[in-house]
């Protein structure tokens, strides 16, 4: 049996991808700061008490570990704020860095030792953090934020090819969760499902490409 490791599996899309990744038959191992009923009653592992930000936590999560390998690991935990031009909150930017691109990487770093060769690693992102698609402006930490992370996961993608571990660069849509006052044009179930399809058909040779959940690819 596979076993995937999700981040940010309390609630929202990560709670959804756990579901998903479960009725597909996986071992799912949540991790979040505190587990909620619908995570602890879905038959995952939960291993609650982890941000992501935390370098002490993450050695704690390596060592609860142990060696156990895991299939997957979907770094999934992020905030998103916005600053209005004029009077941009710099700690809501550097929050924003912290949380959506230095974590995901720190969260991989720790846990290199559990993904073996043909391992998958899939970043959520946003197509917010692309430039090329920006058309509208402003959320100066959120987009910042998450390009920063496009251009970890693609040194990732780089990186880890020779050792056989593929790296998908994923916006999930629009979705229905706390993150967009629940405003969004999917649910996250859907969101999940499509997600999971798009993991499916990573591979080392598509490594390090940015899709949208619905099998679009994104420009940079
Ligand atoms: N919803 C959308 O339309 C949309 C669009 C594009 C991209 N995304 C991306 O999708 C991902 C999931 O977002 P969502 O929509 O499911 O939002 P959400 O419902 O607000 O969930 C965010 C998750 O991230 C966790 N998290 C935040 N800061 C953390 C930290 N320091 N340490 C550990 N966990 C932390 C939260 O845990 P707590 O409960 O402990 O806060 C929660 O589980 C995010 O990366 C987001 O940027 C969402």
């Amino acid at each position: 049996m596979k076993t995937a490791l999700i981040t940010g599996a309390n609630r929202g899309i990560g709670l959804a991808l756990c579901k998903t990744y479960l009725a597909q038959g996986w071992n799912v191992i949540g991790v979040c700061r505190t587990a909620s009923p619908e995570l602890t009653e879905s038959g995952a592992r939960v291993i609650a008490g982890v941000d992501v930000t935390d370098a002490q936590a993450l050695a704690r999560l390596a060592e609860t570990l142990s060696d156990r390998p895991l299939d997957l690991l979907i770094n999934n935990a992020g905030i998103f704020q916005h600053e209005a031009l004029g009077s941009i909150d710099y700690q809501s930017i550097q929050q924003q860095f912290l949380i959506n691109a230095e974590a995901p990487l720190r969260v991989t770093e720790a846990l290199l030792g559990n993904l073996a060769a043909g391992a998958k690693i899939a970043f959520i992102t946003s197509r917010m953090g692309s430039i090329a698609d920006n058309t509208s402006g402003g959320y100066y930490g959120y987009r910042m934020s998450k390009a920063a992370l496009n251009a970890a996961a693609m040194s990732l993608a780089r990186d880890l090819q020779p050792r056989g571990i593929a790296v998908a660069i994923l916006h999930p849509g629009y979705v229905q969760t706390a993150m967009v006052n629940f405003g969004g044009d999917i649910s996250a179930d859907e969101s999940a499902q499509r997600l999971s399809k798009r993991i499916e058909g990573l591979t080392l040779e598509n490594s390090g490409t940015f899709w949208h959940s619905n099998g679009e690819t994104l420009p940079w």
